[in-house]
């Protein structure tokens, strides 16, 4: 390669390839070796990589070759994310270039445009069953439009997030049709049994994802006259990640939708991907060598895309998603911080800090290489109460069962004195385990301080919801706004009008926008103008403050008053001290601060009464000299 010419693509291509080999034989020998032999899968990788980098257009090259030369693109204190349905945000994908203004105008910078590869007919789990995924849902758009809306997006410096759903197919896709019909080659795509013996054995340790309307891991098809797993629905087939056939066939759809202008995947339910007797079958460490092969397979052929890890389970599982031990700086980029949503409602129900404080300082290091998380605190699925009894019982006289109980009937707004309008979600009754739905606002006091026409309480719960925003947008990693957070939505009743989504409570935090309202904020009085006013002001904040890029540590500190929790942004220079107040009453917190400092939030001083700092209910601040 010596020579004064600058480099060919090919040329190019070969460095990276040499760069992702070193990444890719370990966990191809640990997932495959019995099936195939490591340097052929190898061989087989570079191949199809090679076929889609050549694919790739000129502009996207560009893109590759930016992030290359900066890697850490995506870890910036600019980058602010947005989930939304593109039906219900702007009707169509030809349609959404129209409504780029307004996420701009937030200061977005990642697009997650919910499921939108085509679904099932019918009953499709919000689009996570998909049947083809180098379609577009038809009631969306096609492939061209969905191409435009993400050059529309880039142009304005947003990139486009979409969900890669891999733990299952719809059982109408391609792949699960021809098994069905008995071609063994996409058999083995899934995991199918002659009875039911082994199907038993493995239930004796797996939970039930949804006891309500999808009981049980496995469903029976009497025409081929085998089990299938099936961990959600009937109609999501699991794929067999034990097989490299799925993992090249996955690898093909990545790059192909990479091609189409998708910088990030939201890799959904991870955790399920291996399975093994006597387990949950959850968080197995092959799961965190698939995710390094797709990731660092990925880099070859589209260098400027990331992955998500969606893992919503417990602090020490969710920890490794992000690249620990040998995966460090080579795993996912970016997983959900569940954690940190789940202590948000739990301190806010509780106006106490102290769990929070215990499982945030004990299970999480302070930074990550080459990774962060995506802070959020609500988005469109239930809130699963992940609070492990340990980590419950060091609060004393917290116990993790009770908390549990507590946190399902504060949310549903059964306990006494309770501002939530949220509602119980796949209740067990075996287990006593209990999830929650809800949107933020409803969660939060709004919908019911509202229909009591209360102001102060209207006052509090628009408080709740701006420390939220306030809470993720200093934490660390990329904050996700949830469609319709930004202007309080409340929850919403009318899908149980539709017999395709009558029985999933979950539609109840999927709203449609609210255009009207949207249209007001830059005046209006009511909640929905504060609110939307503060999270812009948030997010802005957040762009001009160095110190809370992701690549910077968080250090959570005992505040030493239970009702307030407080952690420190380690910029190389300057330190920012975030402060959330859980609770309807000022707060005083002692604070090591540096001389002069003030709040960022307020651009005034640090409110001090004598040694103290005074935090007003729910109130934030960013501290900094
Ligand atoms: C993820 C999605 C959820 C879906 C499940 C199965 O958890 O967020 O909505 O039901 O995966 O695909």
């Amino acid at each position: 390669m010596a020579g004064s010419k600058p480099l060919t693509k090919s040329e190019i291509f070969d460095l990276r390839w040499q760069r992702a080999r070193r990444d890719l034989i370990g966990p191809f020998t640990r997932l495959y070796a019995g099936r195939i032999d490591p340097e052929d899968l190898l061989e087989r990788t570079r191949s199809l990589s090679l076929r889609h980098w050549n694919d790739r257009s000129a502009d996207l090259r560009r893109l590759d070759l930016e992030r290359d030369l900066n890697p850490d693109w995506f870890l910036g204190q600019d980058m602010v994310g947005y989930v939304f349905y593109i039906d219900k945000f702007a009707g169509r994908l030809d349609q959404l270039p129209s409504r780029i203004d307004y996420l701009a105008d937030l200061g977005v910078t990642y697009a997650h445009m919910m499921p939108c590869l085509k679904p099932r007919p019918g009953a499709s789990d919000g689009g996570y069953a998909v049947m083809d995924y180098r379609e577009i849902n038809p009631d969306l758009g096609t492939m061209a439009d969905f191409q435009k809306a993400n050059l529309a997006l880039r142009a304005s410096g947003i990139s486009t997030c979409i969900d890669m759903v891999l733990n299952h197919t719809a059982k109408e896709h391609e792949w699960a049709v021809k098994a069905r019909a008995g071609d063994p080659f996409y058999q083995d795509f899934y995991r199918m049994f002659d009875d039911d013996t082994l199907p038993k054995r493995y239930e004796e340790t797996l939970i039930e994802i949804f006891p309500d309307q999808a009981p049980g891991n496995f469903t029976y098809y009497d025409d081929m006259e085998k089990w299938v797993w099936t961990t959600f629905n009937e109609y999501q087939w699991d794929l067999n990640w034990e097989n490299p056939e799925v993992f090249l066939a996955i690898l093909d759809v990545i790059l192909f939708l990479a091609n189409k202008g998708v910088q990030a995947f939201r890799l959904d339910a991870v955790a399920f991907m291996w399975k093994r007797m006597g387990t949950g079958c959850q968080n197995l460490p092959e799961v965190h060598d698939i995710l390094q092969a797709l990731t660092q397979a990925t880099r070859v052929a589209a260098p400027a895309v990331i992955h998500k890890a969606e893992a919503i389970v417990g602090p020490r599982d969710l920890v490794p998603y992000l690249g620990t031990g040998t995966h460090a700086g080579r795993e996912s980029q970016l997983a959900y911080h569940n954690n940190l949503m789940v202590q948000f409602w739990s301190s806010l129900a509780s106006r106490d800090t102290r769990l929070m404080t215990h499982v945030l300082q004990t299970h999480f290091p302070e930074q990550f290489r080459r990774a962060c998380f995506a802070p959020y605190i609500r988005c469109h699925d239930d809130i699963g109460w992940a609070i492990t009894d340990d980590d419950a019982q060091a609060v004393p006289p917290m116990s993790g069962f009770g908390h549990r109980t507590f946190l399902a009937d504060f949310y549903n707004g059964s306990f006494p004195g309770s501002f939530a309008r949220g509602a119980d979600f796949q209740s067990n009754p075996e287990t006593g385990d209990r999830r929650t739905n809800g949107s933020f606002a409803s969660l939060a006091g709004l919908e019911a301080a509202l229909e009591r026409d209360d102001a102060a309480e209207i006052d509090l719960a628009t408080r709740r919801i701006l420390m939220g925003h306030a809470l993720i947008a200093s934490f660390g990693g990329i904050p996700l706004l949830y469609m319709g957070d930004e202007l309080g939505l409340t929850n919403d009743h009318s899908f149980r009008d539709d017999p395709a989504l009558a029985d999933d409570g979950r539609w109840m935090q999927r709203p449609a926008m609210d255009w009207q309202r949207a249209s007001e904020v830059a005046e209006t009085d009511q909640p929905h103008g504060r609110i939307w006013r503060g999270v812009r002001h948030i997010m802005a904040v957040r762009k001009a403050t160095p110190q809370l890029a992701s690549d910077n540590g968080t250090r959570i500190v005992d505040s030493g008053n239970p009702a307030v929790f407080t952690y420190l942004r380690l910029g190389d220079d300057r330190t920012v001290t975030c402060v959330c107040n859980f609770s309807e009453h000022p707060q005083r917190v002692a604070l090591d601060l540096p001389e002069g400092a003030i709040d960022l939030l307020t651009r005034k001083p640090a409110p001090m009464q004598g040694a103290h700092v005074l935090v007003e209910p729910y109130g934030a601040l960013w501290l900094r000299a």
